[in-house]
């Protein structure tokens, strides 16, 4: 089947979050990570079936849902799933919030590598824990944890780990043996480790399998919450469903009773947007991968000829971390008044980059990137 992803939808009037911020300015918004693509057909289907039933009503995850997904981990990542493991909820920052309360008391730490997903960082701040963050090391063109720092920054009080594989925002596949070194750490420190592997089915190098970090053996699986999502890979933010692995029964117990009477259920079409993804849409998401590993060649290539600016290998995601030349000020209000809206690399934990989300049919990545390298070009008198 053919999919059309040169497709290029409007989404103004739509009330995009990604779109309105520019709101009648002539500004490509390739900031917050949503896609600028149509869902997979399988879900739009799915979709409307649910619309004409006509009856909304609290939903529970539908019966098979749970063994889809179990299914789809084996055969992914060959991760045995039970699925009772399986927590489901209305988002994953939701899920970060959850663990980070679940995990330690009030004034006990967590510690993640920086730059990361923002709210990684905010998470636990807002359940009353405090936040260390380790400076991610740049080895070549490679961004890695700094284990060294690592190990020195935990404390007594260190009690969660947070990691965000594959990396956002420097679009990191961390290896098995990366993974590994982790998993060392956490066991002798007696960390929990909450894996966000949300952007795990958008592997685009061939070569680098995703690994989760639960499948390392027994004690790592243990002391492992894994979140998950099928929002970012079949573009479906907008419906709120994201789920928990929890093979541990005392973790998962913890994490149920944090969400007792705060946490909402998922809605009756993000559970029928999840299984229609995880059932019937891996064509689409293969077509998606290959579309969006020509988009990263082509945005590698025009970025790394141009001056001032330098990129990392993207292995994964739909999200480029750039480095800005220093004497570049303000970046993304630079590229913002060329008509390019970027996040700031501070917003991720660090200062002198941009994060271009190039999940958007072709032409519009071109644009976006001919507006960028003429803003650095100084026009000729
Ligand atoms: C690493 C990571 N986790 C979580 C999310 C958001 O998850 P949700 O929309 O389900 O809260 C994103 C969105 O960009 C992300 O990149």
């Amino acid at each position: 089947m053919n999919f059309d992803f040169d497709e290029v939808i409007d989404r103004r009037g739509t009330s995009a979050v990604k779109w309105d911020k520019y709101a009648g300015r002539d500004v490509i918004p390739m900031w917050v990570a949503d896609m600028d693509f149509r869902s997979a057909p399988a879900i739009l289907d799915a979709l409307k079936q649910r619309v004409e039933h006509g009856v909304f009503g609290y939903t529970d995850p539908p019966p098979e849902l749970n063994d889809v997904v179990a299914a789809s981990l084996e055969r992914d990542y060959a991760w045995k799933v039970r699925p009772e493991w399986l927590m489901w909820l209305p988002g994953l920052v939701t899920g970060i919030n959850l663990v980070s309360r679940a995990i330690g008391d009030d004034g006990d730490d967590v510690v993640t590598a920086v730059p990361v997903y923002h709210p990684f960082l905010s998470g636990p701040v807002y359940q009353r824990r405090t936040m260390t963050r380790v400076p991610m090391r740049l080895e070549g063109a490679k961004w890695i944890w700094d284990l060294e720092r690592l190990e020195a920054a935990i404390t007594p009080r260190t009690r969660l780990l947070l990691l965000c594989n594959p990396h956002n925002p420097v679009g990191r596949v961390f290896s098995r043996g990366e993974l590994s070194a982790l998993a060392r750490i956490a066991e002798k420190r007696d960390l929990i480790i909450a894996s966000d592997e949300i952007h795990c089915g958008l592997v685009l190098d061939r070569d680098k399998p995703h690994v989760c970090i639960a499948t390392l053996g027994a004690d790592v699986a243990a002391r492992t919450i894994t979140l998950m999502s099928a929002s970012k890979t079949f573009n479906l933010p907008g419906l709120g469903c994201a789920f928990a692995v929890v093979s541990n029964d005392e973790l998962r117990a913890r994490l149920i009773r944090a969400a007792a009477g705060i946490v909402p259920r998922v809605t009756a079409m993000g559970f029928a947007a999840a299984l229609a993804a995880y059932r019937d849409s891996a064509e689409w998401q293969r077509a998606l991968v290959d579309y969006l590993r020509v988009n990263r060649d082509l945005l590698i290539e025009r970025i790394s000829a141009m001056a001032g600016l330098s990129v990392t290998p993207v292995e994964a995601t739909y999200l480029a971390w750039i480095g800005v030349d220093p004497r570049l000020r303000e970046p993304a209000e630079f590229f913002e008044r060329a008509g390019v809206g970027l996040y700031d690399g501070r917003v991720f934990g660090a200062e002198g980059y941009v994060r271009l989300n190039f999940g958007c049919p072709r032409a519009l990545l071109e644009r976006g990137l001919a507006r960028i390298a003429s803003a650095l070009t100084p026009r000729s008198r």
